[in-house]
Order: structure tokens, then C-alpha cells, then sequence
């Protein structure tokens, strides 16, 4: 029979185990904590959109638009007020200009070279990421260029991907951040911008990129065509862990200054396993439909989004995360932070 009565004997050697004690008031709780949020974390995703169009709010992703090209400096004036200091750019560019090639993606004088130039102008001292892939200039939304059988070539795509590259540099742009996917971009990326002089523009690299459904809001933000489009022969696939390991280390090994997962809460834990492995700043996006569902939620009482989005940016902290790329920025700084 076991001799158990009470809680008090529930001990280890003469010591009684009480957790609760480092519970007990939020002084003590706060002196206790490991992981802290900070605006520091954060970098904000901007849409923008071309000159003369207007400001349309982006339907699944509430509270996010798209900012006209001649709004954008009032857009980046608030952001700079809140204390974030780096910002995503994504391009929302005109139907006409899209084709097979994505080869607006380079025009010196395109919308995201301008918005780069002119944010720089103004706000030198904000970094601007900028993602480098095709799917916003392509008229079928895949991110690179395709064959007759809509397979996305990889080497052609790459030497695209060096022109949108050196075309972002060229207009000041701070981190190029490469999210296609392809092999060899990272050193194909840095090559080309060494060789032209552009030693201190840096790489983000996306390069645990899963091929995931929570990408739904943004096709529409950027309308970049179906939201079900398939992506697997180039984005990872969810089951695996392997292969986002080796890509890490290859972006890596190629030069990429800080590396990225995504989406973010339903990848923790490939999060902390590259992070365990690499040396150099893991960054997490917090994607569209990640976003979406918190709103969602919220908007029907259903969670506390103070609360509830407060816990997600703790959660990826935990895991590992150095920057947090995610929609809710301001709205952490307005309400949180
Ligand atoms: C494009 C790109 C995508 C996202 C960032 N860059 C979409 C995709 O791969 O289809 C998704 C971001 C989000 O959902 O918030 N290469």
C-alpha cells in the first residue's frame, strides 16, 4: 500500500519541491523570465502599390492594404514613429506588366526600385528587405519561369533572380531576401553583387521555405494569381525536417548573412533544430494566414488578440527566433509594446 497522504510527501531527499513559489507575483515573474519581446524583433511587411492607384484594403488580412507608391512615405513616416526598424517590401505591380519572364522584376525604373530609392531618400537609416522571386511579375504567379509543362527552371530562374538582385541594390535596398526556392541562388545572389560592387548589400535567404497553404491571404495581397497554386516542386515539403536543415547550411556555405523559416508557429520546431546547427541569425516569418486566423478569432471573441498574438511572438522567441517578420509590427507597438 502506498504510504501517500498529502502533498507534503511529495518530496526529494528533505526538500520539498514548490515551483510555484517563482509563480507567485508578476514582480517575481518578471524577474524570472527568459525571453523578452521587443520592437527590436520586429520587421513590418509593406505592400505597395503603383503610383495613381489607391489605397485598397487587403480583405483577408484585415487591417493590412496596399499602399499606393504616393502614400508610401506617410505609410513609412508612421512605422518610423513606432520604432520599428526594418521593413518587408512586396510589390503589387500592373497586370500589363507581368509576363512569362517576370522581367519587370529588373526594370531600374520599376515600382519596387523607386519605392526603395525614394524611401531611402527620405529614411535612410530604416532597413529595407526586400523579397527577391518572381511571382508578383509573372503572369501565371509561379516564382520563377516555367517550361511547356509549367516545371519552374531553375538556372534560367537564378539569372533573373541576379538581375532583380543587383536592380534592388542599385536603388539602395539593404538585405535582398531570395524566397524562391531555387538551388544555387545564394552563391549565384552574392557572386553577382560582389562582382558590381555592392559588397555591403546583404541576404536574407528564405531557406526553409515549406510549401504551405497558410500563403493563401498573400497571393491576394499581391495578387499574384490562384491562392491553391502548386508550389511543391520547389518549396519543401511539411513532412520533412531533412531537407530544411541542408538547405540552411547551403544558403549558409553560399553567403547568406541570416537565414529564414517559414511559415512560423507550425515550424517551431524546425526553428530550434537549425537553429541548434547554425551561426548565424535565424529569422521566422509569421505568415499571411497565420495572421488571418488570429484576426479571425478575434474579431468572433474567441481568443483575446492582446493576449493571444503577445503568446506567438513569445512562442517563436522560445524557439529560437532572432527577427520576427510578421503583419502584426504596428499593431504590437500600438497595443503591446
Ligand atoms: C513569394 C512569397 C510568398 C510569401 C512571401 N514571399 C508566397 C508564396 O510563396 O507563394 C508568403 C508570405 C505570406 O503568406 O505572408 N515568393
Amino acid at each position: 500500500m502506498s504510504s501517500y497522504q498529502s502533498i507534503k510527501d511529495l518530496q526529494i531527499g528533505h526538500t520539498q519541491i514548490r515551483p510555484r513559489r517563482l509563480r507567485l507575483n508578476q514582480q517575481i515573474r518578471d524577474l524570472v523570465e527568459e525571453n523578452t519581446l521587443t520592437k527590436k524583433d520586429l520587421i513590418y511587411p509593406i505592400f505597395v502599390s503603383e503610383p495613381g492607384t489607391t489605397k485598397f484594403e487587403i480583405q483577408s488580412l484585415p487591417g493590412i492594404s496596399r499602399i499606393p507608391y504616393q502614400d508610401i512615405l506617410s505609410e513609412i513616416e508612421e512605422i518610423n514613429q513606432l520604432g520599428i526598424k526594418g521593413i518587408m517590401l512586396f510589390p503589387v505591380i500592373d497586370k500589363n506588366k507581368k509576363d512569362l519572364q517576370g522581367k519587370e522584376s529588373y526594370n531600374s525604373n520599376g515600382l519596387m526600385q523607386n519605392t526603395i530609392r525614394k524611401i531611402k531618400e527620405q529614411f535612410p537609416n530604416l532597413v529595407i528587405f526586400a523579397d527577391i522571386a518572381l511571382d508578383p511579375f509573372t503572369t501565371h504567379g509561379h516564382d520563377g519561369i516555367t517550361d511547356q509543362n509549367n516545371y519552374v527552371l531553375n538556372d534560367e530562374t537564378v539569372d533573373v533572380l541576379c538581375k532583380q538582385a543587383l536592380s534592388y541594390a542599385a536603388a539602395g535596398v539593404d538585405f535582398v531576401c531570395p524566397s524562391d526556392m531555387m538551388d544555387g541562388r545564394i552563391a549565384a545572389i552574392r557572386h553577382a553583387l560582389d562582382k558590381e560592387g555592392f559588397i555591403n548589400t546583404s541576404i536574407l535567404a528564405y531557406s526553409a521555405k515549406y510549401a504551405s497553404a497558410f500563403y493563401g491571404p498573400f497571393r491576394e495581397a499581391v495578387a499574384s494569381g490562384a491562392r491553391g497554386l502548386d508550389k511543391k516542386t520547389y518549396q519543401l515539403n511539411p513532412a520533412n525536417c531533412l531537407e530544411a536543415i541542408k538547405e540552411a547550411k547551403l544558403d549558409i556555405e553560399e553567403g547568406a548573412d541570416i537565414i529564414m523559416v517559414k511559415p512560423g508557429l507550425p515550424y517551431l520546431d524546425i526553428l530550434t533544430k537549425i537553429k541548434q546547427q547554425v551561426d548565424v541569425p535565424v529569422a521566422i516569418y509569421q505568415v499571411s494566414g497565420e495572421y488571418s486566423l488570429l484576426k479571425l478569432a478575434a474579431s468572433h471573441n474567441l481568443i483575446d488578440e492582446k493576449s493571444a498574438v503577445y503568446e506567438t511572438m513569445l512562442a517563436m522567441k522560445r524557439a529560437g527566433a532572432n527577427l520576427i517578420v510578421t503583419y502584426y509590427a504596428k499593431w504590437i507597438c500600438q497595443n503591446i509594446l
